[in-house]
């Protein structure tokens, strides 16, 4: 079992983290602390809708990951279409799964939407199965919307 996670201090801590506005050195900051506050985790990364309909890699903390992502695929995807958090328990129950990292087993991925536009998604990855709880899903999601609250995000 994962440590239990205080995300109403770790919320604290990112938004003294992030003392720029620019989205490159915010999502940069975002992942390398996620990555480092949490355990079991294999990759924390964004993706970026630079081009209409399709997840760019951008900043992110792990293996050298899949690029491009199509919203028509994958767990990336449907969180970027549903513009809906996507909490797998078992990414290989998932058919379209995108196996970046064979060691990944469940996923949990976070919308980052402006004005009903999606700037792009936040993925992380975990080798245990079921290590995402609806705690989690909460908590990072409060993370996120710091991550947008406190970061001028372009829209390309
Ligand atoms: N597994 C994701 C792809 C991205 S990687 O996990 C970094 C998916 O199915 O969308």
């Amino acid at each position: 079992m994962p440590a239990t996670v205080d995300y109403a201090l770790l919320n604290r801590q990112l938004e003294a983290l992030l003392d720029t506005r620019d989205w490159l050195t915010n999502s940069a900051q975002t992942c390398a602390f996620i990555q480092h506050a949490l355990d079991e985790l294999n990759w924390v990364g964004f993706y970026l809708q630079r081009q209409p309909n399709i997840l760019s890699l951008g900043p992110f903390q792990g293996k050298p990951a899949c690029h491009p992502i199509p919203f028509s695929k994958g767990i990336c995807g449907a969180a970027a279409r549903q513009q809906a958090t996507q909490r797998i328990d078992d990414v290989h129950a998932v058919a379209d799964h995108i196996a970046c990292d064979a060691h990944s087993r469940s996923e949990l991925v976070v919308p980052i939407v402006v004005d009903s536009y999606l700037w792009g998604v936040l993925d992380l990855d975990s080798p245990a199965h079921t290590r995402f709880s609806q705690e989690d899903q909460a908590g990072i999601e409060t993370l996120v919307a710091t991550f947008i609250r406190q970061t001028d995000l372009l829209l390309f």
